[in-house]
């Protein structure tokens, strides 16, 4: 039996900066991973440009059936640190909207980041590594069986991720590990994800497919994203939709706002005012792309001239064009989600160490908790402050 101070399972965001942060303070780290590469999500984030975090990150960017577990992490590593590694790395990087850090390059940058780190703190990283079993045994050591070899560890971690996208190798595996322990694990659903048409919904938005608008949308419970919408073949996308899917429950109604920043009345007023004989048709394209002003509005109504219309279809017009409530079929799911929502509960588990209150030596941090950013940034930042926080206490 190979013995180590720890093990963490999971090399990925998360598992590598805990391993990182454990090894400089001397701890024997082994990291173990199922799959061919370490980091395989890094790499394909962001546009293969990886957001590594956000300039301003706060925990009400995060959602978490316990909104105060955030905390206490996110102000012991923040976005600050992990931008002084990158800059210390040499890592070119940029900003883009709402604060959002980018590589210039490529994001193979932050996995050969962090895997010199983990060579520096003199971690060892075992690939290909089927896990067959984890238990703990009367010692109090935790033992791993894996297709390879037989471990023992003091602390044991758990970095396996959540369900999105399988096909890059995401497993349940952590949630049935706390489950094995006793750790309670809240309802997973798929979250910055593309939400789906209805059938008939599909024949009339589907010729769309490509078209994007600035937009504000909000979801029943007042949550509001202002970012870009995205008409694609299959429903809508673009950032504010990937957003405010995180607050979405099946079978609620969005309500998008196409004239974001205007005060739609005023700006029909303005037109009934100076252009009272331009056709409805001509009129909306000013604002919006003819085809969506024509998918959304009935052909007769658009041929009308604007002094035609009456004050109750103006009023319906200003209500459709700021508030247009649509309820959609579904979202693609964890095919191409970019986390999952829920997770093992974080009121298991200490939120300055990440360790399972009830079961010491046993820690779990990244995605696999009940803990989920929004996009620009902040899920990685969640990866970097608990396996910081783990790193330090394990
Ligand atoms: P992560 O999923 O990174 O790592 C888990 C590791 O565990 C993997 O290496 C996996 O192979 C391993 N594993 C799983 N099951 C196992 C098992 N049974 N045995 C052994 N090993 C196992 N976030 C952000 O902030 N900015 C961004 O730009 C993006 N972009 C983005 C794009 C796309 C397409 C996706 C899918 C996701 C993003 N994200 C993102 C989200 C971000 O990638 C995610 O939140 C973090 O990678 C989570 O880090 P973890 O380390 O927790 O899990």
């Amino acid at each position: 039996m190979e013995h180590h101070d720890v093990i963490i399972i999971g090399a990925g965001a998360a598992g590598l900066m805990c391993a990182a942060t454990a090894g400089y303070r001397g701890r024997d780290v082994m990291v173990l991973d199922n799959a061919k590469q370490a980091g395989k999500k890094i790499l394909i984030s962001g546009g293969g440009r990886c957001n590594f975090t956000n300039q301003k990150v706060e925990p009400v960017n995060f959602l978490c059936s316990n909104s105060h577990f955030v905390k206490s992490a996110l102000a012991r590593y923040r976005s600050s640190d992990f931008i002084e590694l990158v800059e210390r790395h040499g890592i070119e990087y940029h900003e883009r909207d709402h604060g959002q850090l980018f590589c210039n390059d490529s994001a193979k940058e932050i996995v050969s980041m962090l895997l010199t780190e983990c060579e520096w703190a003199g971690v060892q990283i075992r690939l290909r590594t089927e896990i067959k079993s984890v238990s703990k045994n009367c010692d109090g050591l935790y033992e791993v069986v894996t297709d390879k070899s037989h471990y023992s560890c003091q602390s044991l971690v758990i970095a396996t991720g959540g369900l999105s996208m399988p096909k890059l190798g995401a497993s349940p595996f952590g949630y049935h590990v706390a489950e094995q322990f006793g750790l309670k694990v809240l309802p997973t659903t798929a979250g910055l994800v593309p939400f789906t048409w209805h059938s008939e919904q599909k024949q009339r938005f589907e010729p769309l497919s490509g078209i994007a608008v600035p937009s504000t949308i909000t979801a029943k419970d007042g949550t509001q994203f202002s970012e870009a919408l995205l008409f694609t073949h299959r429903g809508l996308s673009g950032p504010a939709i990937l957003q405010i899917s995180n607050y979405w429950n099946p079978g609620e109604a969005i309500s998008i706002n196409l004239l974001p920043g205007k005060d739609a009345r005023a700006e029909i007023k303005q037109l009934f005012d100076n252009s009272p004989k331009q056709s409805l048709r001509n009129a909306l394209a000013l604002w919006l792309p003819k085809r969506l002003v024509e998918a959304l509005f009935d052909e007769a109504l658009l041929n009308r001239a604007v002094n035609q219309l009456v004050h109750a279809e103006l009023e319906q017009l200003a209500l459709d064009l700021e508030a247009w409530s649509i309820v959609m079929n579904g979202t693609e799911g964890y095919r191409t989600a970019e986390v999952t929502l829920g997770g093992v509960d974080t009121d298991e588990l200490s939120s300055k160490t990440m360790e399972a209150k009830n079961v010491s030596g046993l820690f779990f941090i990244g995605e696999v908790m009940d803990v989920s950013g929004w996009l620009g940034g902040f899920n990685f930042q969640w990866a970097w402050s608990s396996g910081v926080a783990a790193g330090q206490a394990v």
